[in-house]
C-alpha cells in the first residue's frame, strides 16, 4: 500500500508537470490581421493553414447554410494566382470546386469558379456551391480572395478543403502550379463552427490545431489503451501464482498513469470546449465527463479498498470492476466520438481499430487460457475455487490459488 501511495503521489506530479506543459505560448498570425480597403469585415474564425504561408478567415451562418470566406496568401509570382476551395467529394484537388483569384487582362483583380475535374488546364465553370458575391485584391505581393458562397448540403459543417498558389495566368487561365511538398500538402479538413478565435488572447493565442491534436493523443493513450490494458493485466495476470503480487503493482500503475494522461486530455478538453463558440459537442462532453467521474471514484476508492478477508470486500469488488467495465465500454466510445469530431486521417483511425482488436483477441485468448488453468486447478484440488480470487481480491477467506 505504501508504494501504491508514492507511486500516486508521483504519478500525481506527472500530471501538473503534463498539464504545464500543454499551454504552449505558440502565436497565432491569422489572429492579427485585419481586413480594412474594401469594406471593415469581421469574420469569426480564422486559422494559419499548415502549408503555403495561407490564411483563411470565415464566417459561417447555419441557418442559411452561407459561408463568407476570406483567403490570404501570397501567388508564386507577382503575375501569379491565389486558390481556395472545397472538395466535396474527396481529399485532394481532383473533384474541388475552385475559387481562384487573379489578375484580369484589365488589370483589375478577378474572382472566377472551377470544377477542378483533372489535372489538366482549368476551364471556368459553375461548382457545387453557388457563390454570392466575390471580390479580390492585391497588394504587396499578398493576394485577399473573398467570398461568399451557399453550401447545397445544409446542417454538415466539416469539410474537405484545398488551397493552392500559381506562377502565371495565360490568356486568362491559371496556369499549373508546382509539385512542391507545399503544393502538394495544402489541403484539409476545415470546421466551420470552429477555428482560432478571431480576438487573439493577451499573451498570444494558442495554435488550436495543435490543442486538438494533444487532445485526441493524450486521450487515445489514456482512456483507449492504457485502461483497457490495466483491466486485462488485472483480470488475466492474476491467475498466474508467481504473478502475486507483481500485477497488482503493475495495474496500480496502469491505471494511475491513465489516469493522470486520461485528466490532462480531459483538461485540454474542456478548454477546447469553451473556446468553441457556437457548437457543443454534448454526447462527447458527456462521456467526457462521466469517464472523468468514475476514474476519479475508482482512483480515491484505491485508498479506503477494505482488507481482503473484510466483510465489506465483496462489495468493494464488485463496485470495483462495475465502474472498470464501464471505464473502458465509455473510454473507447468516446475514442470513437473523439475520432468523428477531430477527423483525422484515416490511418489514425484504422491503426486504433487495429490495436484495440489485438488487446480484444489477446483478452479472449487469455479468458479460455484462464479457464482451462482454474477448472485443471479445481479438479486437481477439489476445491469450489472460482476464477478471479487471487491476491487482493477473494472476498472469502480462501488463500491464493494453490500451484
Ligand atoms: C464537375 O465535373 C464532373 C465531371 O465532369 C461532373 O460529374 C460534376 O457534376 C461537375 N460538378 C459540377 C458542380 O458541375
Ligand atoms: C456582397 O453583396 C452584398 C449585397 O448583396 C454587399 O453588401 C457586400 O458588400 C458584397 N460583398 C462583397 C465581398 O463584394
Amino acid at each position: 500500500m505504501a508504494a501504491s501511495r508514492t507511486t500516486l503521489a508521483s504519478l500525481l506530479f506527472l500530471l501538473l508537470a503534463v498539464v504545464s506543459l500543454i499551454s504552449p505560448s505558440q502565436s497565432a498570425t491569422c489572429t492579427s490581421q485585419t481586413f480594412t480597403t474594401t469594406t471593415n469585415k469581421l469574420y469569426s474564425f480564422c486559422n494559419d493553414l499548415p502549408s503555403l504561408n495561407s490564411y483563411l478567415h470565415w464566417s459561417y451562418d447555419p441557418t442559411r447554410s452561407e459561408l463568407s470566406v476570406a483567403f490570404i496568401a501570397a501567388p508564386a509570382r507577382p503575375d501569379g494566382w491565389i486558390s481556395w476551395a472545397i472538395n466535396p467529394t474527396s481529399t485532394g484537388m481532383v473533384g474541388s470546386q475552385a475559387l481562384i483569384a487573379f489578375k484580369d487582362s484589365d488589370g483589375g483583380m478577378a474572382v472566377k469558379t472551377y470544377n477542378v475535374t483533372s489535372y489538366g488546364p482549368l476551364t471556368e465553370s459553375k461548382v457545387w456551391y453557388e457563390v454570392r458575391n466575390s471580390s479580390a485584391e492585391s497588394s504587396g505581393g499578398v493576394m485577399r480572395l473573398f467570398a461568399t458562397v451557399v453550401l447545397p448540403e445544409m446542417g454538415k459543417t466539416t469539410l474537405n478543403q484545398v488551397w493552392q498558389v500559381g506562377p502565371s495566368v495565360t490568356g486568362g487561365v491559371p496556369d499549373k502550379h508546382e509539385f512542391q511538398p507545399a503544393n502538394l500538402n495544402s489541403k484539409g479538413s476545415l470546421d466551420l463552427l470552429r477555428g482560432q478565435s478571431t480576438v487573439a488572447p493577451a499573451g498570444g493565442g494558442n495554435s488550436r490545431a495543435n490543442k486538438r491534436n494533444i487532445h485526441g493523443i493524450l486521450n487515445v493513450v489514456s482512456w483507449g489503451i492504457m485502461f483497457p490494458i490495466g483491466i486485462i493485466i488485472a483480470r488475466y495476470v492474476r491467475v498466474f501464482p508467481s504473478a502475486d503480487p507483481s500485477w497488482f503493482y503493475l495495474h496500480i500503475f496502469c491505471q494511475v498513469s491513465a489516469y493522470a494522461i486520461g485528466v490532462a486530455g480531459w483538461g485540454t478538453g474542456l478548454k477546447l470546449g469553451s473556446e468553441s463558440k457556437g457548437i457543443t459537442y454534448s454526447t462527447h462532453r458527456s462521456i467526457g465527463i462521466a469517464l472523468f467521474t468514475l476514474a476519479t471514484v475508482q482512483i480515491f476508492a484505491l485508498l479506503l479498498r477494505p482488507k481482503k478477508d473484510h466483510k465489506y470486500r465483496f462489495y468493494w469488488n464488485i463496485y470495483h470492476h462495475g465502474f472498470g467495465y464501464g471505464i473502458l465500454i465509455l473510454g473507447i466510445i468516446n475514442v470513437f466520438k473523439g475520432f468523428e469530431i477531430l477527423q483525422p486521417q484515416n490511418k489514425w483511425k484504422n491503426a486504433y481499430i487495429v490495436l484495440i482488436s489485438v488487446l480484444g483477441g489477446i483478452a479472449l485468448l487469455l479468458e479460455a487460457i484462464t479457464w482451462i488453468i482454474v477448472l485443471r486447478r479445481k479438479k486437481k484440488s477439489g476445491n469450489s475455487t472460482k476464477p478471479y480470487e487471487g491476491f487482493n481480491n477473494g472476498h472469502s477467506r480462501q488463500e491464493p490459488l494453490a500451484p
